[in-house]
């Protein structure tokens, strides 16, 4: 197989990952990283043999790279896809696809001029529990779906907001426990069940109001298109990353995704019918492992055009929508049509 040359712009915490999945791999190689922080970019080329630059304009126009992995803050996600979209690059861009929903009209405009892919890291889709629950669902094996819970209890101290300046800001962070943390549940809960049409809910910041100015702690109702609720609550202001709980509400049977595991609940009996075998991966072990079976399925699409599967902007600007409509819900205390 040939090998795709790639770029990662923005040497930050989720940038290893990345960079340690292509230069696994063999279907890319590690051409170069980028960081405004020039001894960011330095120490990552050093580590991963690769070229280094402080100007990701330069990066993108290299003739050498075919995909751009965008790791930057929420505010330069759309800015940079789209440059390196009409430079002639493949896009690889970490959630939030983009802050607001107007930016991604713009996104895939430029994707859809250039002929190009775009891809977006909800990796969490690829994990064994969530694929055998959207499995379960979608063959009818546990009957229509009457309801979802998504519950993300995470910490995240002053720290953790003042050691990168884009976070804890509207302005660059979009938002906070909403569309940094708890966007992926959000989106695993709208993929295993159908479209969202409404949503009723709240923000408020709880801990951190003289550092951040962003909310900690959100809830939701979430109507589905096809008759399913939705509840779900998210806070930053617990004492430690509880696992993410998900349970559907199924005619036949309960699904509950729990700390790895998918449970099935039917006649009374429990039993564990997925396992994400989650092992220690020297990151954070609330990203999750599948960052790299991601990663696969997208050079695999770009390369085979069908062999791989790759999360589009049309899906993952579903998760912004609702957070959108959180918001609006929170400022107006209407239930919002999305
Ligand atoms: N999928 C996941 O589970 C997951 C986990 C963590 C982070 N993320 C996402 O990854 C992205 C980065 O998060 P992070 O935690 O690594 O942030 P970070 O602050 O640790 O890293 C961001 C890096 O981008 C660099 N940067 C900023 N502006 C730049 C520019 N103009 N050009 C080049 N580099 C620039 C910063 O200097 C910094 O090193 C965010 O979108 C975040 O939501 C996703």
């Amino acid at each position: 197989m040939n090998k795709l040359g790639t770029t990662i712009i923005g040497c930050g915490s989720i940038h290893r990952v990345h960079a340690d999945a292509i230069v696994n791999s063999d279907f890319g190689h590690l051409v170069s990283v980028v960081d405004i922080h020039k001894h960011k970019a330095q120490a990552s080329a050093q580590e991963y043999h690769c070229r280094w630059y402080t100007d990701y304009n330069e990066a993108i126009h290299d003739d050498a790279v075919d995909v751009v992995h965008i790791c930057t803050p929420h505010y330069l996600h759309s800015e940079m896809a789209i440059k390196a979209l009409k430079a002639g690059k493949h896009v690889l861009v970490e959630k939030p696809v983009v802050r607001h929903i107007d930016e991604a009209q713009l996104v895939i405009r430029a994707r859809d001029e250039s002929g190009r892919c775009v891809g977006v890291c909800f990796q969490n889709r690829f994990n064994q529990t969530s694929k055998k629950a959207k499995e379960m669902i979608d063959s009818g094996a546990v009957g229509a779906v009457k309801g979802i819970k998504g519950i993300v209890t995470w910490y995240r101290n002053e720290a953790y907001y003042t050691s990168s300046e884009w976070r804890g800001r509207f302005a660059t962070e979009g938002g906070g426990v909403l569309i940094n943390q708890s966007i992926h549940t959000i989106d695993l809960m709208q993929w295993l069940v159908g479209g969202v049409e409404a949503v009723k809910g709240g923000v408020s910041t709880q801990l951190l109001g003289k550092v951040i100015e962003v909310e900690d702690t959100a809830y939701a109702t979430l109507f589905f298109r096809n008759g399913a609720r939705g509840i779900f609550f998210a806070t930053n202001c617990y004492t430690t990353n509880s696992p993410v709980e998900i349970e559907v509400d199924c005619e036949k049977a309960k699904l509950r995704i729990y700390d790895g595991k998918l449970y099935i609940e039917q006649d009374g009996n429990c039993s564990c019918i997925a396992d994400d075998n989650s092992k220690e991966t020297g990151y954070k072990s609330y990203w999750g492992n599948s960052h790299v079976v991601l990663i696969e399925n997208f050079y695999r699409g770009i390369l085979s055009r069908g062999s791989g599967s790759i999360i589009s902007v049309e899906e993952a600007v579903e998760s912004v929508r609702i957070i959108d409509g959180i918001y609006k819900s929170a400022s107006t205390g209407n239930i919002i049509y999305i």
